[in-house]
């Protein structure tokens, strides 16, 4: 994959759009993660030292083409000001009068937020015109937003095409990390995949059994293969309509040698709430009243063995019921021996996902993956191997943006 990085652009004295993911989890109207925006800060800096005018866009939440007052921006460009101990100038519009004043009161090295861009419908339209609208207000176009780059709306892909276009910092390490674990990794390499539903990541386990040499299943969705092989799984959550394309997944991985591990122990309750009585059984000896709502140690133990002898891990979803204890137990495990493997430098490792990036946190091991993904939906779109359109807009031409 192809794309310009801040390396092949001069931005002295220009005025560079820069698409950021500003959407960060609020709750009680305080910012509750901050990570997209300290992962944003070194392209903001790097443009800022480099005398760029930094013209900052984003979405934020889903006001539907509307102004809501409740989603500006205003107080997450604060956040970012704090953050980077910077002056950041806020603009009540993305587009228009309002922000092409603010634009035009721009010196070189300072940093401008524009107000949420899915206030107007244009946006998730892709619209042209308001791509043309965001066009005009900058030489350069920078997209350092990959975790909104499965949306082609108008600040995502339409601008790109009306602008130089090139990848910031964050959305250039992404891609890197991505591309390494994924497109040409260092074999064997391994997917763990858990989460509640196969019909929701069907596409990527059909895409990632082509091409990992061991796919680990875990959470809700491998009581689906589970009761798909004919083992009984009590009152698990499973989906009963998936087993024919579970089958399916088995028999492809099969005829293409991707090993597929699937639990072969289960701590399971009868009723799901915090701390109920528990009984960890083999999975053949799953109660008829009772649920799956984790994987059982010795699936751990054979787990932590096999990673022993991974090169590479790609990691999306949990493999319990990871938010309610003590069903975070295997996957704490799990996750600390991963974070040891590749502290020890025998693993990269790169996990994604909003649930997965929780989790990991909640292990204490986010700092000590080979690289987390500030992606969710971007991330899941990216392992089901589609091509992204906020990055096929930077696919790019050759040569330096406006040579010194
Ligand atoms: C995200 O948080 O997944 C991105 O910012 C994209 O947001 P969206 O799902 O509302 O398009
Ligand atoms: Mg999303």
């Amino acid at each position: 994959m192809k794309f310009r990085t801040l390396d092949t652009a001069n931005v002295t004295g220009k005025r560079v759009l820069l698409r950021a993911d500003l959407n960060v989890p609020v709750h009680d109207g305080k910012i509750t993660d901050t990570t997209r925006l300290e992962r944003l800060t070194p392209t903001i800096r790097e443009l800022a030292e480099k005398g760029a005018k930094v013209i900052v866009v984003s979405h934020f939440d889903r006001p539907k083409g509307k102004v809501v007052p409740a989603l500006s921006l205003r107080p997450i460009s604060a956040a970012l000001r704090d953050i980077l101990a910077r002056d950041v100038f806020f603009a009540d519009d993305c587009v228009g009068p309002v922000a092409e004043e603010a634009v035009a009161r721009l010196e070189p090295g300072q940093i401008l937020v524009l107000e949420n861009t899915r206030f107007h419908p244009g946006e998730e339209k892709n619209d042209p015109a308001m791509a043309k609208q965001l066009a005009k207000l900058a030489d350069i176009y920078v997209n350092d937003a990959f975790s909104t780059a499965h949306r082609a709306h108008a600040s995502t892909e339409g601008v790109a095409k009306y602008l130089p276009s090139l990848a910031g910092r964050l959305m250039q390490r992404e891609l890197e990390a991505l591309t390494a674990a994924l497109d040409h990794p260092e074999r064997p390499v391994a997917a763990i995949v858990g989460g509640a539903k196969v019909s929701s990541k069907l596409e990527l386990l059909g895409n990632l059994v082509g091409k990992v040499d061991v796919l680990v299943i875990g959470g809700a969705m491998a009581n689906t293969f589970l009761a798909a092989e004919g083992i009984s799984v009590g009152k698990s959550l499973q989906e009963a309509e998936m087993h024919a394309t579970a089958r399916d997944i088995l028999a492809r991985a099969k005829s293409g040698g991707c090993e597929i591990l699937l639990p072969v122990d289960a701590v399971t309750a009868t009723e799901f709430r915090a701390n109920p009585p528990t009984r960890t059984v083999k999975i053949t000896d799953v109660p008829a009243d009772a649920m799956i709502l984790d994987v059982g140690p010795e699936t751990v133990a054979l787990l932590i063995a096999r990673i022993a002898s991974l090169k590479t891990l790609v990691w999306n979803g949990p493999l319990g019921a990871f938010e309610t204890p003590p069903f975070d137990t295997a996957t704490v495990a799990l996750a600390k021996a991963v974070a040891a493997a590749t502290d020890a430098g025998k693993l990269r490792s790169v996990a994604g996902g909003g649930d997965t990036v929780a989790a990991l946190r909640q292990a204490g091991v986010v700092d000590h993956m080979s690289y987390v993904s500030t992606a969710g939906g971007a991330f899941l779109e990216w392992l089901e191997g589609k091509l992204l359109p906020g990055i096929q807009a930077l696919q790019a031409l050759e040569g330096v943006i406006f040579p010194a």
